[in-house]
């Protein structure tokens, strides 16, 4: 797979900020956002950033810019957003599991908020009624995404309310006249088959009658974007000729014009990012040889957490004879980033890159076994910065009260 940074830049960055480090590329992230502009049509698809995939202000900000909108699923990535200058018509909440009182915060904000409960759609028409549009998202019952883990729209899944219920949503909806300005599903990610994304579409067309005002169907994020150097992931200019041809059957039977909203996280920020670690110890055991790097899944959860695999470049010896290696952290976990895998020949004080390391990876990343978090740092226009520095041992007990 080829690396959008050069060695000798990582080992640049190495020697300024040290290891472990997140580097990640916001031309790359522009260049993306490019393409989904391009392929699909802008005046009725709208992106909102699922910002989850990774907070940091700068990458906010970067993305404002860009134009795209953000999606936030907690209050506090909304007041991010915030922070990050969204104005609130381009911040969209999508809720699962929550108190009503964070949908209280998101109406004070006044951003877009997709309910996905029926206790949390009374609440809300209780108290709101006519006056706050929302949008409600819908369980469609469709297994989509990498692995169960990433599933999120089928039958036993949590997310959504489920499309059986829809007598029960309407009842509500009529009982307090709301204004429901959109559906909302999100099936999973990493999927690669657009077929996925229009059956959903398909199950919400379906109900476009029971919802007069409805103005937008949100289909979620969850393009694929390739892990190996075998893969590849979604095909957007199909998925965009496809959403074109819904976006026309759905205004069609609407009678009116509805957008097309995605909600991309691992489209916009996976591939910009990398994870720079040092290998502290190579040990022999049989017919195993470990690397044992200065990392774990305290700083990139997904190899133990989802089986995801990450391409590991060795930096310090691209070219050397290739051995099979089993990557592991330093922590007092069976913390494996790769079994068996070939790689150039490692020893001691080496640097592996990992790659894909953009969505989810520093944001998922942990304290435990009091090791700090990485720093991370962006390269975007030429300019390379620090957006957040490495943790101290006073950030680790600074909430302690001694
Ligand atoms: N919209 C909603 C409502 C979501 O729950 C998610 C992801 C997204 C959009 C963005 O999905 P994406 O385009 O990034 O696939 N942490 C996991 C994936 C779970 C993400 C949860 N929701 C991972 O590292 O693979």
């Amino acid at each position: 797979m080829q690396s959008l940074f050069t060695d000798a830049f990582f080992k640049d960055l190495v020697l300024q900020y040290g290891t472990p480090l997140y580097v990640y590329s916001g031309d790359k992230i522009a260049l993306q956002y490019k393409h989904l502009q391009e392929s699909f049509d802008p005046k009725t698809t709208r992106f909102f950033y699922a910002c989850k995939a990774l907070t940091n202000q700068h990458i906010l900000q970067l993305i404002r810019d860009l134009g795209c909108g953000v999606d936030c699923s907690s209050i506090n990535e909304a007041y991010m957003a915030v922070r990050a200058g969204f104005t609130p018509e381009r911040i969209l909440y999508t809720s699962n599991g929550i108190a009503f009182d964070e949908i209280e915060a998101a109406v004070e904000l006044g951003i877009h908020i997709n309910i996905d409960s029926l206790s949390n759609l009374e609440k809300m028409g209780a108290k709101y009624g006519h006056d706050y549009p929302v949008g409600i998202r819908l369980r469609p019952n469709i297994m989509a995404g990498g692995n169960l883990k990433i599933s999120t729209g089928h039958e036993q899944s949590k997310f959504g309310i489920p499309l059986e219920q829809i007598d029960e949503i309407l009842q509500i909806v009529h009982r307090h006249n709301m204004h429901i300005r959109g559906l909302h599903i999100h099936t999973g990610s990493e999927i690669k088959d657009v077929k996925v994304f229009m059956e959903g579409a398909t199950r919400l067309l379906e109900l476009i009658d029971h919802f007069p005002e409805l103005s937008c169907m949100d289909l979620g994020g969850g393009f694929k974007v390739a892990y190996r150097p075998d893969e590849s992931g979604t095909n957007i200019l199909q998925l965009a000729e496809e959403t074109r041809l819904m976006q026309e059957a759905m205004s069609k039977r609407a009678g009116r014009p509805i957008e097309i909203w995605f909600e991309p996280g691992k489209y916009l920020v996976s591939e910009c990012g990398y994870l720079i670690t040092r290998v502290n110890v190579i040990k022999e055991n049989g017919s195993t040889v470990f690397a044992g790097i200065d990392s774990g899944f305290n700083h990139l959860i997904r190899p133990m957490f989802y089986d995801a695999y990450h391409h590991i470049r060795n930096i310090s010896q691209p070219n050397a004879p290739k051995k099979k290696y089993t990557i592991t952290g330093n922590i007092c976990e069976t913390d494996q980033f790769a079994t068996d895998r070939l790689l150039p020949e490692i020893n001691e004080g080496d640097l592996l890159v990992f790659f894909n390391a953009g969505a989810y990876g520093y944001e998922m990343s942990s304290s435990y076994n009091a090791r700090f978090r990485p720093a991370q740092v962006l390269h975007y226009r030429g300019d390379t910065r620090l957006i957040s520095r490495r943790e101290t041992l006073d950030d680790l007990m600074h909430l302690q009260i001694l």
